[in-house]
């Protein structure tokens, strides 16, 4: 069997290069800035082809991993029983999340008009998604294996999440490219042994990161969202 650490690793990019005439026309800049979290223009109608996610697994592959050791694995769930589930158990701890003051991402007071009206847009999202995450055609489980990250030491809990966070950003970014759309959430990790029991995922070694619902989006229009400057988060040579 191929491992992720098999030397045999040119099919994902031939299958990449081959898909290259079916993606959307956006340079490296308007892909970085136009990936946004899609919730209520997911297409929960139109199936997505296994390829199409094979492809966005094998440019998530293209990312680092520390000690080139990839940890990095991805449940994929297209079976409705098991989605409707996942969704259940997303619903519940969303729910809980609504009621988290501070946190819950309608809560937070921006202050300023422009980004209060934005803030008030991604909770209503964020509600929608609360609700739907069980209709998309496809969930992404997002995962590091080996250890669970809970309790270790910095360098190891850095590099076990930095394992596969890039990747599933960048799998994100290859499914935006796709026309498909993506939501990072992680709200689930509240019950994540649930999630890890519904698809069979070892808790004990597996530690998951993100839940992401996958589908065509509705239309491909999407737009850079409101970011403070670089130079209000920028610390040149000191903090
Ligand atoms: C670490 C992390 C956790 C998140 N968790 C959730 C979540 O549980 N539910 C949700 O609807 N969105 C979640 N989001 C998505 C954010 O709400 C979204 O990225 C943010 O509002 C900015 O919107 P944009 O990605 O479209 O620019 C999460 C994003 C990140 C990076």
């Amino acid at each position: 069997m191929e491992t992720p650490n098999s030397p045999v690793r040119s099919k994902g990019l031939q299958q990449i290069m081959v898909c290259a005439m079916s993606l959307l026309p956006l340079n490296p800049d308007e892909l970085l800035s136009t990936t946004r979290a899609v919730r209520k223009r997911l297409d929960f109608s139109r199936p997505v082809p296994d390829d199409l996610l094979r492809e966005c697994v094998a440019a998530a592959m293209q990312s680092p991993s520390g000690s080139n050791n990839m940890t990095m694995q991805f449940v994929i769930v297209r079976d409705e029983a098991k989605r409707k589930a996942i969704g259940e158990v997303y619903r519940q701890c969303y729910s809980i999340y609504k009621t988290m003051d501070g946190i819950y991402v309608g809560s937070i007071d921006k202050g300023e008009p422009v980004a209060q009206a934005q803030q008030v847009r991604v909770a209503d999202s964020a509600d929608f998604l609360g609700e739907h995450m069980g209709d998309a055609p496809a969930l992404l489980l997002a995962c590091t294996a080996g250890a669970r990250v809970d309790g270790a030491p910095a360098m190891m809990a850095a590099s076990m999440l930095g394992n596969v966070l890039p990747a599933t950003w960048s799998f994100m970014l290859a499914a935006r490219a796709r026309g498909l759309g993506t939501a990072w959430t992680t709200v689930h990790l509240m019950m994540e042994q649930q999630v890890a029991d519904i698809v069979g995922i070892p808790f004990e070694s597996v530690q998951q990161v993100c839940l992401s619902p996958i589908a065509y989006t509705l239309g491909t229009d999407f737009k850079p969202a409101g970011r403070p400057a670089p130079d209000t988060i920028i610390h040149w040579d000191q903090w």
